[in-house]
């Protein structure tokens, strides 16, 4: 079971390294991760390993690009933090869906709610 967990993360670690890199984070691409997340959270209380998966998974993607958007933008250490603290609130779900963890899934899906607030509040004004 374990080994099946850490060889899933394993390759959607590479999956996302390997994805394209974005040259900017806007509101087009804010809106996705909201509708992913919100998708995510839907599909996780209703206890759908199938979906919840395939959301986490885009999330995953998301974050990676947000995190190295922050790093080339250089001087924001805390939106790199941020994104990647986010990184691992997603992996973090990903291994309790492979455990049919839902409750705690949801419970992560919360946190990883606040900690889009907490970078909203340092680099987007609203
Ligand atoms: C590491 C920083 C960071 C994290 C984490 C983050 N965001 Fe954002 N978000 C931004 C920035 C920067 C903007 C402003 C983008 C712009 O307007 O160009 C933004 C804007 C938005 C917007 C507004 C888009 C609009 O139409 O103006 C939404 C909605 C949003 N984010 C959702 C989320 C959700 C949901 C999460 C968590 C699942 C999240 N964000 C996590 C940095 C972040």
């Amino acid at each position: 079971m374990f080994k099946t967990i850490i060889v899933t993360s394993l390759f959607f670690g590479l999956a996302s390294l390997a994805g394209p890199a974005r040259a900017e984070v806007d509101e087009d691409f804010m809106q996705t991760v909201e509708d992913t997340h919100k998708s995510l959270t839907s599909n996780l209380t209703l206890q759908n390993a199938e979906s919840s998966n395939t959301d986490a998974n885009l999330l995953a993607g998301y974050f990676a690009e947000i995190e190295e958007f922050f790093v080339k933008k250089g001087d924001a250490q805390d939106g790199v933090d941020l994104a990647h603290k986010s990184r691992e609130l997603v992996a973090a779900i990903q291994q309790t869906i492979a455990i049919n963890d839902f409750g705690t899934a949801v419970q992560t899906s919360a946190e990883l709610g606040r900690t889009c607030k907490a970078c909203h509040k340092l680099y987007h004004d609203d």
